[in-house]
């Protein structure tokens, strides 16, 4: 197995990427950064807000600067916001320079979570939830090409020790020879 630089987190909104990153690098004693809090640290305003004031091709744009910005940052565990990986050059950036993982639920388990949400653009309007599905089901395979995939559904704390243990091994320079992860 190869070495990586940073820890990534993908997958749909509400698969926990963030409260589950947040404790991944509490525990490897890394440091956390949220995607959605670095493009909101840059412009100046929410990931909402730039939905609404500029579309979201503005967003889009500046994820993508931020985003292959934070990928070769060193030692970082990154939760990735829910759009992010669908991007071509986001999604080399990071498999080039982080392990990522895919944090994966079922849609009902992550409708749940995120069902009206006023901080979640995409989820406005009318028959939001249908048109949700529907991304949730055309992204998934896209997702799919992460490093790993680890089951988001489960309890929280088993989530974050599964990573953990994955990510242990794979820190540059700092494999242990019993590992078998080479
Ligand atoms: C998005 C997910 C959001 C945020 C933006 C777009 C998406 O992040 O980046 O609203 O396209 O799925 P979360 O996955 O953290 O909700």
């Amino acid at each position: 197995m190869e070495q990586f630089q940073n820890v990534a987190l993908i997958g749909f909104m509400g698969a926990g990427k963030s409260s589950i990153g947040r404790r991944v690098a509490q525990k490897i004693g890394s440091l956390f950064v949220d995607g959605d809090g670095a493009i909101e640290a840059q412009a100046g305003k929410s990931p909402a807000t730039i939905f609404e004031e500029d579309g979201e091709p503005a967003f889009r744009q500046l994820e993508r600067e931020v985003t292959t910005k934070l990928s070769k940052g060193r030692r970082l565990v990154i939760a990735t916001g829910g759009g992010a990986f669908l991007d071509v050059k986001i999604r080399e950036s990071l498999l080039k320079h982080c392990f990522v993982i895919f944090l994966d639920a079922p849609f009902e388990v992550l409708w749940e979570r995120i069902a009206g949400d006023p901080k979640r653009p995409l989820l406005a309007g009318e028959g939001a939830k249908e048109r949700t599905r529907t991304l949730f089901e055309q992204r998934r395979p896209v997702y799919s090409k992460a490093h790993a995939t680890v089951l988001a559904a489960l309890p929280m704390e088993d989530v974050v020790n599964e990573i953990v243990a994955s990510v242990a091994a794979r820190w540059q320079g700092e494999v242990s020879p019993d590992t078998g992860t080479k």
